[in-house]
């Protein structure tokens, strides 16, 4: 997606190696106008999949999901992260490893929101180790859910979190894919 590129670009942050701090329109203010495009860009690659539903995980992936369930007008459902198990009969958890963060989390999901039958478009801020997608994939498996497949706005392509992905056989799309991040540097694939 070009004008997300730009936006990159032009006000992304390359911190060192791993981290691209967007700050200015998706991470902590959020860029509305951009969100709505992002969506247009989703909503053409998986208008046929007949999804019902959109689900993200707290918190950066709201803005670009809920814009998403708009142009889709199907519900947003947010997984939810705790910090330890509260293992409860009402919600589906999982332990989810972020590696980025060096910490384990739980992802939780409240059984009501999940539906068997469920044809689930996965929308996520950043892809790096893809261990939240996996989680939440999880989850969608006990709640007998099917994945359709998973949105990226950013995709850091020389971290693993694609390839494990993509050998589940889960349709994945992303709107930047990173190829290198150094200080002050950000090439894409
Ligand atoms: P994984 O799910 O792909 O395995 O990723 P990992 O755990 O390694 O990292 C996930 C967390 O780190 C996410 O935030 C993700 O947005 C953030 N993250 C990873 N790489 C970058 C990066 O280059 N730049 C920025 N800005 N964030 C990055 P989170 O824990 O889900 O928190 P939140 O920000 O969504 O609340």
């Amino acid at each position: 997606m070009e004008l997300l590129k730009k936006k990159i670009l032009d006000e992304g942050i390359a911190l060192d190696k791993n981290i691209l701090k967007v700050d200015s329109f998706l991470n902590h203010q959020v860029d509305v106008n951009l969100m709505m495009d992002i969506s247009t860009e989703f909503y053409n690659y998986f208008k046929l999949k007949k999804i019902n539903k959109i689900v993200t995980i707290e918190s950066s992936g709201i803005a670009p999901a809920f814009a998403t369930a708009y142009r889709f007008n199907v519900p947003l459902v947010i997984l939810k992260k705790q910090q330890s198990s509260i293992l409860s009969d009402e919600l589906y958890e999982t332990k989810v490893h972020s590696f980025t963060k060096n910490s384990d989390y739980m992802l939780t999901a409240s059984k009501k929101f999940l539906n068997q039958g469920d044809n689930i478009l996965l929308i996520d801020d950043f892809l790096a180790n893809g261990e939240a997608v996996l989680g939440a994939s999880r989850i969608f498996k006990e709640a007998n859910c099917n994945l359709a497949g998973v949105g990226i706005v950013i995709e850091k392509s020389f971290q693993p979190g694609r390839d494990k992905i993509e050998k589940m056989g889960i349709d994945i799309y992303s709107l930047a894919r990173i190829s290198k991040l150094d200080k002050n540097v950000i090439e894409f694939k």
